[in-house]
């Protein structure tokens, strides 16, 4: 799930990060749905109470509802209302759509404005222009006092190097990450995790930068 694919010159680039361009690749036909939860996310959460949870950049909604299915109220977030549309029909086909709810929003821009969460996720989110640290400090401030953060995103490797440059400089490490954690904050992962993807045929080992903590206070 969360990859790229396709070659893009570096003057496509600053579009493919706008909400235009992913509302065009949930309009075609075809589907990015795999069903599967993404693997960091079963590997830190499955061992917390469900609460409430919010998963931002949630796009068809594989992750919600995995929560969802947890025991978990979940509201999934995305600035695509067609990924959204998507993500509803399938928590209702899943059964689950009495535990979903849906926010249309920018990640770089949204504001928690009271509303706050356990469980705060994000996956594949890579906003351009190292904006990801201050959409992780975003992130922080919607998670509830002894709740947690979990966002995974591609680091930076050689199989990305098709990609444009913006594409490739929009990736990060998890420590790269740790300056959007305000105090109060305790991480409690901070790594690579090695993961193998398997596209057109095509396996390949990547890296999940992977940050997640607990908000103690
Ligand atoms: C690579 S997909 C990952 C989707 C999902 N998290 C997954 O792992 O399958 C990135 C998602 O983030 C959304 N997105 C990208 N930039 C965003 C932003 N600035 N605000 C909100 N959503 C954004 C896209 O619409 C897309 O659904």
């Amino acid at each position: 799930m969360g990859g790229h694919g396709h070659q893009h010159s570096d003057a496509d680039a600053a579009a493919m990060f706008e909400a235009a361009s992913w509302e065009e690749r949930y309009d075609s036909e075809e589907t990015m749905w795999s069903g599967r939860p993404n693997p960091q996310l079963v590997a830190e959460t499955s061992r917390l109470t469900p609460g409430t949870a919010l998963d931002v950049g949630c796009g068809e909604g594989g992750d919600v509802v995995w929560l969802a299915r947890q025991g978990w109220r979940v509201t999934g977030a995305d600035f695509s209302a067609n990924g959204l549309f998507r993500a509803a029909r399938h928590a209702q086909e899943a059964g689950v759509a009495d535990r979903t709810h849906w926010w249309q929003v920018d990640a770089r821009s949204f504001a928690a404005e009271g509303r706050s969460y356990d469980l705060v996720t994000s996956h594949y989110l890579h906003p351009p222009d190292g904006g990801m640290v201050e959409v992780t400090s975003r992130l922080c401030e919607a998670v509830a006092p002894g709740g947690h953060l979990l966002v995974v995103g591609h680091a930076p490797a050689e199989v990305f190097t098709q990609l444009s440059a913006s594409h490739r400089a929009a990736m990060f490490h998890a420590a790269d990450l740790l300056p959007g954690l305000p105090d109060g904050f305790e991480p409690l992962v901070v790594e690579q995790r090695p993961r193998t993807v398997t596209r057109d045929g095509v396996t390949v080992d990547v890296h999940d930068a992977t940050l997640f903590a607990r908000r103690t206070t």
